[in-house]
């Protein structure tokens, strides 16, 4: 029997730009997903996953390529992407468990991929490193999903506060302490793919959205320097920079406007939102005396605080 868990994770800058070929900057969150993993002696992959209400969802291993709920999915794909990459098979118990609601956009999807490729490699003994299981989880998202730059993936796996560019291209660890974010839940959950697709849909049409993803790179650049340097105050300022980008992109929501305005207006540095947009999280950075008011004012303006901790461990077997 092996046990892993992987993080979840918030993006702090280049939404969206990622997925056309730009760097983003993403830090990987305290909230974790897990998988319990053991081999069967038949040819039966049995799935539990109690956050999801799914309970010994059942399958063969010949039938790894039929449609699956949505709920079992990634996990499905990530076994069938395995067996096929190492030429194995085995019947396998498998049991999901999240300390987070996959509404939030935490990324559970791809911390679940993450942990099914880490509990096979370790059950089969493949000693995959994690470039390999980058790749791997990578191949299972844009199987299912068809879009994605795979920084989620990327987080889950190494930790910490990376910069990343589209597809694994750069994955590199920010030399960073704990940042100390304040998350406001919008109640909405976002559609990702679908605002990945509008947003593709507007590059081809015009072309000031390929200037914005420039800018948006120039901003990655900045924030990783003055990230590395703690200077909080610059990074707000460039987090209300790239919110503006994305915000012309028309990604943004009543919802999250309110909350990032309510955010200014108690005197946080700076707000944005989070991910794809159209709902989920926006954060804030505020200076230490004001970070109460701050989280005060969101919760009045609609917003559900989550506690997070950012630069959290990458991937890892659990005793
Ligand atoms: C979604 O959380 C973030 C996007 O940049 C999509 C991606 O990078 O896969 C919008």
């Amino acid at each position: 029997m092996v046990k892993v868990s992987a993080p979840g994770k918030l993006m702090l800058f280049g939404d969206h730009a990622v997925v056309h070929g730009r760097p983003c900057i993403v830090t990987a969150v305290n909230h974790r997903m897990s998988v319990e993993m053991e081999k069967r002696e038949d040819s039966k992959i049995i799935i539990n996953a109690p956050e999801m209400n799914i309970n010994d969802y059942t399958v063969s291993t010949n039938e790894l390529n039929k449609e699956h709920p949505k709920e079992v999915k990634f996990v499905a794909v990530a076994i069938k992407n395995f067996f096929e990459k190492y030429n194995l098979k085995s019947g396998l118990n498998i049991k999901t468990k999240s300390e987070f609601s996959s509404k939030f956009g935490f990324g559970s999807s791809s911390a679940v991929t993450v942990c099914t490729i880490k509990a096979l490699s370790e059950l089969f003994k493949i000693g995959m490193t994690e470039k390999e299981i980058f790749d791997l989880a990578y191949k299972t998202v844009l199987d299912i999903q068809g879009v994605g730059s795979g920084f989620d993936i990327a987080a889950a796996i190494y930790g910490g506060t990376l910069y990343f560019v589209t597809g694994g291209k750069t994955i590199e660890k920010l030399d960073m302490k704990n940042l100390p974010l304040i998350v406001g839940y919008t109640g909405i959950k976002a559609d990702t793919a679908t605002l990945v697709r509008m947003v593709a849909e507007k590059k081809k049409k015009n072309s000031y959205v390929d200037a914005n993803f420039d800018l948006a790179e120039k901003i990655v650049f900045d924030a990783k320097l003055h990230l590395e340097n703690d200077n909080h105050n610059v990074v707000g300022e460039l987090m209300n920079s790239n919110h503006g980008l994305l915000n012309s992109l028309g990604v943004s929501s009543a919802e999250l406007e309110n909350l990032i305005h309510s955010a200014h207006k108690a005197g946080a540095y700076g707000a944005k939102l989070s991910g794809a947009g159209g709902g989920d999280c926006m954060i804030a950075l505020a200076p230490e005396e004001k970070k109460e008011v701050v989280k005060k004012a969101i919760e009045n303006a609609g917003g559900i605080i989550i506690p997070v901790e950012t630069n959290a461990k990458g991937v890892r077997v659990e005793e």
